[in-house]
């Protein structure tokens, strides 16, 4: 976990089980508190510096300990964020009353419990440039230049003071142009504005685009590329507040090969992604090759996750993808270390989107500590292996088959870059398969994915 030094913190330590749970940390660094009921770490530490703690969950039934490292620097997101966008589901239809609910489902669902933490607001939170509706008129910004909600957000402070409260952070959207893609007030030329009023806020994340930013820029040049995001880097540097930077302008220029320059501490990769087999395999597997540019605090972004129920608002509808499409979408993108936002309505979901998102093996894939993002190990037609390397010495490593029917996908030690006896472990299933020696084999199912850890 990265923080600024003399930047707020808020880490809600993640433990599944009955409550009431009796938390403990040993080795906190000076500054920081926890609550023993909620578990909720507070606090501000001034000194740079590595602090490894021990963190502890005891109730009735017994006990965990896990260790967990905070890293006080100049990095944050050293894990891909965990946490859910309002765009997928709710877009325009998005409101204050739906933001309190994702937040009370994250808590009540128990995802919280598996380390999900981000709740984000994405586009149409701001004053409308051009409508008639009631809801978005106004003044754009105040006569200081602040920014204005528009009626569906009465009052930012305090969403952000219920969100934390649960242990949660928030996230909000903005463009460098004057209006966002959805036509709505933008930053520009208002960057350190809207910077200072987020923090004012309590804002933790910003997914910053590029709409209307075109009509700006000189040309399609590198530099020009680059700009609007180092302008609003240097807003965001000026504030008090650990802030999330999360680009979104489609892999424009590659941009995986400079965003972590111009400060992003994630890209979107691709274009908007849709509930549909053929977006979702077009822009995950289109991602083979951009693992050299990903680590810890600089993530590659392939857009947010479609399962459960979404729709663009305010009409929901389950998700198009069939359950092994589901695997695969999760299984992939954990592999990739993208950031993990769901994209459903929290308040619906089923039993089998809840699993998907709280099997704790699958997300240990996305959350190592490593940081490395898979890369693709083989293709052969529809079928194809990925792995990605572990920080305890070991591989996760995916088979998917794009193909129609039902295949055997096979990984070889040697293209694995391994040797000799390894013990292979179904993560979905939470499993151990058995030791094999020179290589591996599985019946994927079509659309499907197995998803394994391999070490010795
Ligand atoms: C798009 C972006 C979407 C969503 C939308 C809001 O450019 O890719 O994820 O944020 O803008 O208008």
């Amino acid at each position: 976990f990265g923080v600024r030094p003399g930047s707020p913190f808020l880490f809600t330590i993640p433990a599944t089980g009955k409550r009431p749970m009796d938390f403990s940390a040993e080795g906190l660094p000076i500054g920081l508190n926890l609550d023993k009921n909620t578990g909720h770490i507070t606090g501000v530490v001034k000194e740079k510096g590595t602090h490894v703690i021990v963190l502890k969950a005891k109730n009735a039934l017994g006990s965990s300990t896990r260790q967990f490292k905070i890293i006080v620097g100049d990095q944050i997101a050293l894990t891909p964020a965990l946490g859910w966008n309002s765009w997928n589901c709710f877009a325009n239809a998005v409101d204050d009353a739906k933001v309190r609910s994702a937040a009370d489902a994250m808590a009540k669902s128990g995802l919280i419990n598996h380390g999900w933490s981000y709740i984000n607001i994405d586009d149409c939170w701001e004053i409308k440039a051009k409508t008639d509706d009631p809801m978005l008129i106004g003044e754009p910004r105040n006569e200081k230049g602040m920014i204005n909600t528009n009626k569906k957000f009465p009052d930012m402070k305090t969403l952000s003071d219920y969100i934390h409260a649960k242990g949660l952070k928030m996230g909000i959207y903005s463009s460098p142009g004057p209006l966002t893609c959805a036509g709505f007030t933008a930053s520009y030329q208002f960057e350190e504005n809207d910077a200072q009023q987020y923090a004012e806020w309590g804002i933790d994340y910003l997914k910053y685009d590029w709409c209307s930013y075109g009509r700006i820029a000189k040309d399609n040049s590198l530099p020009e590329l680059k700009k609007p995001y180092f302008v609003m880097r240097a807003a965001l540097n000026k504030v008090n507040r650990d802030i999330v930077y999360s680009l979104c302008q489609y892999g424009m220029g590659d941009v995986w090969k400079w965003g972590g320059e111009v400060g992003g501490n994630s890209w979107r990769t691709t274009g908007d992604i849709t509930d549909t087999w053929e977006s979702m395999t077009e822009i995950g597997f289109s991602q083979a090759g951009h693992e050299v540019n990903a680590k810890p605090g600089n993530w590659n972004d392939p857009d947010m996750l479609v399962v459960g129920k979404v729709g663009w608002g305010p009409q929901l509808h389950p998700t198009k993808l069939s359950p092994n499409e589901q695997y695969t979408h999760i299984s992939l993108w954990g592999l990739l270390s993208s950031p993990l936002l769901i994209g459903c309505d929290m308040t619906q979901m089923d039993d089998f989107t809840l699993n998907l998102l709280t099997n704790d093996e699958v997300l240990e894939v996305s959350q190592d500590p490593l940081g490395k993002q898979a890369g693709r190990v083989s293709k052969d037609g529809d079928l194809e292996v990925w792995a990605k390397d572990m920080e305890d010495g070991s591989k996760a490593v995916g088979f998917f088959n794009r193909g129609k029917w039902k295949s055997e996908i096979k990984a070889r030690w040697s293209d694995l870059g391994i040797a000799g006896k390894q013990l292979v472990r179904d993560l979905w299933r939470q499993k151990d398969l058995g030791n094999f020696s020179e290589e591996f084999k599985v019946s994927v199912p079509r659309h499907g994915a197995v998803l394994v850890k391999i070490s010795h």
